[in-house]
């Protein structure tokens, strides 16, 4: 009988090796351990063996029982994940998207350097307390023009050549400064904010214009705000962008929703401020416009202006990418050329 146990695990083994799916290993399993399986019938004859036999042939038995049962879980669980591994293998997704831009070799490309440039200086900001928003490429009438103190027929909004929709309700943004509304209707004071993104005016494209560029939007309401705050952080911005000090200086400039408002400049890097051709000889470069918010911009977002006050800031993302990486073309940037992206690889 012993050699018939022994014969019998023989027999399980080679059936198990060749059984391939679930319902296979399970029949097995009856058919081996089951009420009329081969081992009942090998122990039918347990009871014609005399009884220190029987005890040898009871355990051996038993253990034998606890062998097949391990075995069929062990094949088991290995089905199951050969057949999980196949699921995966038949539909798995693409959730970097890596292998893929490879395997296509559009791993030439990198960020664009205006997303490389448009995070940094979203990471300043949010090191000094910013939150950063976004708002609609899309904008209407009433957050692009007229709640930054722009009512209709106001002459300053033919400064900025608009691409209006049909309903002349609609436009592409002009500029970033809808964000300063959009983040006064979700916030309440005191807040700082900065929000970025693209930008479009109805202009000709040549080396230096774009009719679609960017800015980055920056704004701070609180108690007892001044210019010297305002100053605080952008010579910050320009520190951490540069690495290393920056002088600043402000000149008068018209913008209707700030009072006073400012165009700030910064001393030429590449002259120290005696003047060369990249700053036309002035010595200093333009790099935004800013100002306190007007008290009317307050009142459209709902914040009392003899309790609370502010600045805001916007300047151009392109001329800052195109002096960080030598760019001399801004028209590079749309050109969808993966020559010029890929020198920008990140991977
Ligand atoms: N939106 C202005 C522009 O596009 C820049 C600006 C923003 C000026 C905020 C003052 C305050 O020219």
């Amino acid at each position: 009988m012993i050699q018939k146990l022994d014969d019998l695990i023989n027999q399980f083994d080679n059936s198990l090796e060749q059984a391939g799916g679930v319902a296979e290993v399970l029949n097995i399993k009856a058919a081996f351990l089951g009420k009329k399986g081969k081992l009942s019938t090998i122990l039918k004859g347990l009871k014609n063996t005399d009884p220190k036999e029987r005890r040898v042939i009871g355990t051996k038995s038993n253990q034998l029982k606890e062998e097949i049962i391990g075995k069929i879980d062990v094949k088991l669980s290995s089905i199951e994940i050969e057949e999980i591994n196949k699921k995966l293998n038949e539909s798995w997704q693409d959730i970097t998207l890596r292998e893929s831009k490879i395997d296509s070799g559009l791993n030439n490309a990198g960020f664009h350097p205006i997303s490389i440039i448009q995070r940094e200086l979203e990471d300043v900001f949010l090191s000094m307390g910013y939150e950063i928003l976004d708002g609609p490429h899309i904008e209407d009438e009433y957050h692009n023009f007229e709640a930054l103190n722009l009512p209709r027929n106001h002459p300053a909004r033919d400064l900025q050549d608009t691409f209006w929709f049909n309903d002349m309700e609609h436009l592409l943004r002009t500029q970033t400064s809808p964000i300063q509304i959009r983040g006064m209707e979700t916030h309440t004071p005191p807040f700082k904010f900065v929000g970025a993104g693209k930008t479009f005016r109805c202009e000709k494209i040549d080396a230096s214009h774009e009719f679609v560029f960017h800015q980055l939007e920056g704004m701070m309401v609180a108690e007892n705000i001044s210019v010297a705050n305002l100053v605080y952080f952008l010579r910050t911005l320009l520190a951490e962008i540069f690495g290393r000090q920056v002088d600043v200086r402000l000149r008068h400039g018209f913008f209707p929703f700030v009072e006073p408002g400012f165009e700030l400049d910064f001393k030429c890097l590449i002259c120290n401020g005696k003047g060369c051709s990249v700053c036309k000889n002035t010595g200093w470069m333009e790099f935004l416009g800013c100002g306190m918010v007007h008290p009317n911009v307050l009142r459209t977002g709902n914040i009392d202006p003899d309790k609370y006050n502010g600045f805001a800031f916007g300047l151009g993302i392109d001329r800052l990418v195109m002096m960080r990486y030598g760019i001399d073309d801004v028209r590079h940037f749309h050109s969808g050329n993966l020559k010029f992206i890929s020198q920008f690889k990140a991977f």
